[in-house]
């Protein structure tokens, strides 16, 4: 295997695909006369899809193939698409229309879309009708046949759309090329049963289903034996994690069994859902030594009536509930969360319960959303009379709220020395960005030489999201 694949996680022997990428690797050689492949990989949405492209890079890696970092010289072109929001959606089309002169001027070049977007039957369909120029569609539980889909496509030259729903089958084989030596995703699960009534993530990822344990932590025994350093646990809901499993095990006793190998590594996990985050998971993290001091709970709403209606299934002061239990045992935690502002039917009271959620809980940071409705979803057809405008409104009060906690935060952090992971350069010479334990970003001096190790900052100065600091050893 090549040196810049040994990264890449296998069991190359089980790879019911392999003779597909050989074959592509085989027509890319005569094509390219000598000359390496290059794929151009861009991938929307959330870290599940991160973690789908780092699987379909495997499987172009055993076909040979490089990455690029712009689609001009590319010989694949591959947009992993998310459709969370009509925005995510409206970028995929708009950078796919902006392929067809690429294309013109290249005919040989495949173009592929996949991932979230492309299990829902009215996106395939406009594709196929509106931009011929695009080779394959394919979904998010058709990933593992990406090689056959490829080979396909190369040999018959004809366009392929993949309409697969089979949802029931995790694929442990196909490999994983992922970017970077230090941090890595590893899912544990796939799917979601929740159906949130805003949500098209359980129609377009289907129903849940867990990986064995010991396919979890083999995967990272693995990546702490490579030294990778920051490992991330993957799901829409990992605190359900287990459930259908023939073995009997909870999330919590998952993450026991992870903390207990050894090494020097960080653990953390997302999302976690409100509803099944127990008292028995804080006290894991608690008595854990690698988990992380981060806790990402979605809470969406701070309404009990607009919770209900979003069918989030615990109430606000279930969520205070357990927000205060995670903080009284451990106190450094720090909390983010998921909001989403303008919900069919809310009302200004709706909303300001919400305002009073974030001050009461007090969180680092928070992703906020204006609903965004999705065909298929219960949300869809519900009845939302609030104006546009108004809802830009409620939006910029929420930002306003929380940059004014997350400087109080950030305040109060000042002078504290705390151990970080330095992840990359920044842009400015001579300066590094490092990450804490509560997945705070500090930026200090340094050198590449320290990315990817722990070191320990004293925090100078505070800003709403970034803090300054300096390493000290
Ligand atoms: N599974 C995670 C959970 O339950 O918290 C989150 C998954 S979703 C990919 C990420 C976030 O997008 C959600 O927490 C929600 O705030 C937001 N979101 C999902 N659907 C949305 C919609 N239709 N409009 C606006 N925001 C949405
Ligand atoms: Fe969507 Fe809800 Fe599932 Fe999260 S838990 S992915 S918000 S349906
Ligand atoms: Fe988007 Fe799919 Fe993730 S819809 S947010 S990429 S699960």
């Amino acid at each position: 295997m090549p040196e810049n694949n040994k990264n890449l996680l296998q069991t190359m022997g089980d790879f019911k695909a392999l003779e597909y990428t050989q074959a592509v690797a085989e027509i890319m050689s005569l094509r390219k006369r000598g000359q390496v492949p290059l794929a151009y990989i861009r991938t929307y949405g959330c870290q599940q899809n991160v973690a789908d492209s780092q699987k379909i890079q495997g499987m172009l890696s055993l076909c040979g193939f490089e990455f690029a970092d712009t689609p001009d010289d590319a010989d694949l072109i591959l947009f992993n698409t998310c459709a969370v929001r009509e925005h995510a959606e409206d970028r995929v089309f708009g950078n796919v229309g902006a392929l067809k002169n690429l294309k013109r001027s290249h005919p040989s070049i495949t173009i592929a879309l996949c991932g979230c977007m492309m299990e829902q039957k009215h996106i395939a369909d406009r594709i196929y009708k509106s931009f011929p120029f695009v080779n394959l569609v394919f979904g998010t539980h058709s990933i593992h046949n990406f090689a056959k889909l490829y080979y396909e496509c190369l040999t018959y030259g004809k366009r392929i759309i993949v309409a697969e729903t089979d949802d029931r089958v995790i694929h442990e084989e196909v490999p994983v090329k992922r970017d970077g030596e230090f941090k890595a995703f590893v899912p544990i699960m796939y799917g979601c049963d929740n159906f949130c009534s805003y949500c098209i993530v359980p129609h377009v990822r289907g129903r849940e289903k867990s990986r064995s344990s010991a396919s979890v932590l083999a995967d990272v025994k693995q990546l702490i034996n490579d030294g990778y350093k920051d490992i991330t646990l993957l799901g829409q809901n990992v605190n359900s994690y287990g459930k259908g499993l023939e073995e009997n095990i909870t999330f919590a006793e998952l993450l026991r069994q992870i903390d207990a190998i050894p090494g020097d590594y960080r653990l953390r996990f997302m999302t976690s859902h409100p509803k099944d985050c127990s008292k028995e998971l804080i006290d894991t993290i608690a008595g854990s030594e690698h988990i992380e001091r981060h806790l990402h709970l979605p809470f969406q709403s701070g309404s009990d009536r607009i919770l209900k209606a979003m069918n989030r299934k615990y109430t606000r002061q279930d969520y205070i509930a357990i927000a205060a239990y995670a903080k009284e045992k451990i106190p450094e935690l720090q909390i983010t969360s998921d909001v989403i502002v303008g919900f069919p039917g809310e009302t200004y009271e709706d909303f300001a319960q919400t305002l009073t959620l974030v001050e009461e809980v007090g969180f680092s940071s928070l992703y906020t959303f204006i609903f965004s409705p999705r065909a298929g979803t219960e949300a869809f057809d519900m009845q939302d009379e609030t104006l546009p405008q108004e809802k830009s409104n409620r939006f910029a009060e929420l930002l306003k709220l929380q940059e004014e906690i997350s400087h109080r935060r950030s305040a109060a952090m000042q002078g504290q020395t705390v151990k970080v992971l330095v992840e990359s350069k920044t842009d400015k010479p001579g300066m590094v960005s490092c990450r804490t334990s509560g997945n705070i970003i500090i930026e200090a001096q340094g050198e590449q030489s320290m990315v990817g190790t722990f070191k320990q900052v004293q925090i100078t100065s505070a800003g709403n999201y970034v803090l300054k600091g300096i390493i000290l050893d």
